[in-house]
């Protein structure tokens, strides 16, 4: 059995040993949640746990994205966006790296020939397929892959002193997860084009002014502020959370005519649900609602 599949035996188990039990049984379901990775931490946070945390935690190498922490990173969403009682997750860094990008030790030996064979990167999409919202809380350098996976996240907010960059040129190549494609959709040619051919990072402010980060944060209550907008997020029914997020992500994809045409069948379908009924009927009886469609 891979390893994911034995986390996913676990989880379940953990998860009742939380709700359930003893101090010293919380301590070591925490203990067993968090001792299974090598180059990143995992938490839940939030109301009653509804909020997943991962953290990158490789700070001998800023976080460098080495196979083995990608590897972690993609299992860890995974586990939460199976996990029935997380609604959103929060991807972050250290203070001084979200992620300094792609492990160039790890790549410089390798050649065309296999990562042509292997499409190398293309792996890392796996991240564009977690079905939760992820917000992306970015101290210190996103460089590179790290400010491609900060945009493979559906929000991200920045501390003030945050750095983002694709300096690929420098090295002697291109981005090869997205910098060329999200970051031109999220900015705009011309910005774009200049952090790409010089490889000159931006600053916290010019990515919120160029529309890339959706908020600023000083750095040390940046993770917080992310929870706290992850527990609002997580506060909504699950199922329609994940269809508001699939039907926004299909403006990247779609003419505007075919992304209206989606998003109209979606908002159509959030009818068949019992948490349309449930939100509305909890609107007109002035009450909280109970989502029930988890
Ligand atoms: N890969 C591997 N190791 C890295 C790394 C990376 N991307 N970034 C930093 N490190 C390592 C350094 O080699 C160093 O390790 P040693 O102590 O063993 O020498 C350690 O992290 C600390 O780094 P520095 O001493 O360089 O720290 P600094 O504070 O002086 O500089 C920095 C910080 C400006 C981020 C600098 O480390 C840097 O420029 N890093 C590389 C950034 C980069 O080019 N990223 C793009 C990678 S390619 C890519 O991501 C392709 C893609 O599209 C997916």
């Amino acid at each position: 059995m891979t390893s994911l599949g034995v986390m996913q035996m676990f989880r379940p188990v953990m998860r009742s040993m939380v709700m359930t039990s003893s101090p010293q049984k919380i301590a070591m379901a925490r203990m067993m949640s968090t001792g299974q990775y090598e180059f990143i931490k995992t938490d839940t946070t939030g109301t009653e746990g509804r909020v997943g945390l991962v953290t990158l935690n490789r700070p001998k190498a800023l976080n460098a994205l080495c196979a083995g922490l990608m590897d972690e990173l993609i299992r860890a969403l995974n586990d939460f966006d199976n996990d029935p009682t997380v609604g959103a997750i929060v991807v972050t860094g250290s203070e001084k790296a979200f992620a300094a990008g792609a492990d160039i030790k790890e790549m410089q030996n390798r050649d065309f020939q296999s990562n042509y064979k292997e499409n190398f990167l293309e792996w890392w999409s796996n991240i564009t397929l977690v079905r939760k919202p992820i917000i992306a809380a970015v101290n210190g350098y996103a460089l590179g892959g790290g400010c491609e996976i900060a945009m493979m996240c559906d929000i991200i907010y920045a501390g003030d002193k945050a750095r983002f960059g694709q300096p690929e040129i420098t090295i002697g190549t291109i981005p090869g997860a997205g910098g060329t494609q999200r970051l031109t959709r999220a900015i705009g040619k011309s910005r774009a084009m200049e952090m790409n051919l010089t490889g000159v990072p931006i600053t916290a402010e010019e990515a919120s002014q160029w529309g890339l980060v959706s908020r600023i944060f000083p750095a040390a209550s940046l993770v917080e502020e992310a929870v706290k907008s992850a527990d609002k997020i997580a506060s909504h029914s699950k199922i329609i959370t994940q269809i508001c997020k699939e039907s926004t992500n299909a403006a990247y994809e779609l003419s505007l005519r075919e992304g209206m045409r989606f998003e109209k069948r979606m908002f159509q379908s959030t009818f068949a649900t019992n948490d349309r009924k449930e939100g509305m009927t909890a609107f007109v009886e002035k009450r909280k609602p109970n989502w029930t469609d988890n």
